[in-house]
C-alpha cells in the first residue's frame, strides 16, 4: 500500500458522551498495550455530534493520537438551518473527517446530489477531509456488478465534476454496497476489487493522476475482525469503514492491528 491505511469506525446513533469517553480511553489503552504504530495507520472514530466535544477534551488532555470526525455536516456554513451543524464548528472541535452521503442519510433524509456536493464543499473549505460514501441505496439490490459499478461511478463523477476548484488529493471515498450494510454479508472480494479499481480510474478521469494516486478508497459493509484482513489484502483498498463492529473497542482495536500488520506505508 502506498497510501496510509485508514480505518474508520462509524458509530451511527450509538453511545452518549460518557460512553464515548470510556470507549476512547479503553481503545487507546489496548492499542498502546499492543504497541500499535499510529504513524503507520490512521485510526478514526465517528461518534455522534453530542460526544465530539468530550472526545476532543480527552484526546487533547491525554495526547491520544486517535483521529475523530463527524457522521454528517451541513451543506451551508451558517444561517437559518435549524438542527444543522456547520463544518466550521466541527473544525474548531478538531474533527479530521466528515462522513458525507452515507446511504442511511440518503435513504432516511432524502439527501440529494446537490446536498452532498454542498457538504463536500463545506468540509473541504474548512480543511476537513470528507469521506464520500458511494453505492446503491437499494437494500435488495442484487443487480449485476456492472450495473452497481455504473451507479457508484455516476455518484463519484457527479460529485467530483462540481469540485473542480478544490484539491482532491486528500479525499476519501468509501464504497459501501447497501446489501452488505448491517447484514453480516460482505460481497465477493473480486467485486470489491473491481469496484474500487474502477473508482480510482474514475477519479483519474475526472480529476488527475495525482488525485487518483492519493485518494484513499475504503470498503464498508459488515466488516469485522474476521474478514478485515482478506479485504485489506486487496491492492485497490486503502482501508475500511466499519459500522457495527466498531462499537466494541476490542473488536475495533483488532481491526486496527490487522491493518497495521500488513502495512507497507512509509511516511
Ligand atoms: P456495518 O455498517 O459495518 O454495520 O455494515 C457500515 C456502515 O454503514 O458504514
Amino acid at each position: 500500500m502506498t497510501r496510509k491505511p485508514l480505518i474508520v469506525g462509524n458509530w451511527k446513533m450509538n453511545k452518549d458522551h460518557l460512553e464515548s469517553l470510556t470507549y476512547l480511553q479503553k481503545l487507546y489503552w489496548i492499542l498502546q498495550d499492543k504497541n500499535f504504530d499510529f504513524t503507520k495507520v490512521d485510526l478514526c472514530i465517528l461518534p455522534p455530534f453530542t460526544s465530539i466535544r468530550s472526545i476532543q477534551l480527552l484526546a487533547d488532555t491525554d495526547n491520544i493520537p486517535i483521529l475523530y470526525g463527524a457522521q454528517d455536516v451541513a451543506d451551508s456554513l451558517d444561517g437559518p438551518y435549524t438542527g444543522d451543524i456547520s463544518a466550521s464548528f466541527l473544525k474548531k472541535l478538531g474533527c479530521a473527517f466528515t462522513l458525507v452521503g452515507h446511504s442511511e442519510r440518503r435513504r432516511y433524509h432524502d439527501e440529494t446530489v446537490k446536498t452532498i456536493i454542498g457538504k463536500l464543499r463545506m468540509s473541504l473549505e474548512q480543511s476537513i477531509t470528507p469521506i464520500l460514501c458511494v453505492g446503491s441505496v437499494n437494500a435488495d439490490d442484487d443487480s449485476a456488478i456492472d450495473q452497481q459499478i455504473d451507479y457508484a461511478l455516476m455518484q463519484v463523477s457527479k460529485a467530483l465534476s462540481q469540485l473542480e476548484n478544490y484539491s482532491l488529493n486528500n479525499l476519501v471515498i468509501a464504497y459501501e454496497p447497501v446489501s452488505a450494510i448491517g447484514t453480516g454479508q460482505t460481497i465477493e472480494l473480486s467485486d470489491i476489487d473491481i469496484m474500487t479499481t474502477s473508482i480510482r480510474n474514475c477519479v483519474e478521469y475526472q480529476g488527475n493522476k495525482k488525485s487518483a494516486d492519493s485518494v484513499r478508497i475504503l470498503y464498508g459493509g459488515s466488516v469485522d475482525a474476521t474478514n478485515a484482513q482478506l479485504i485489506l489484502q486487496l491492492d485497490s483498498i486503502d482501508g475500511l469503514l466499519v459500522g457495527g463492529a466498531s462499537l466494541d473497542y476490542n473488536e475495533f482495536a483488532r481491526i486496527g492491528l490487522l491493518a497495521a500488520k500488513g502495512v507497507v506505508y512509509d511516511n
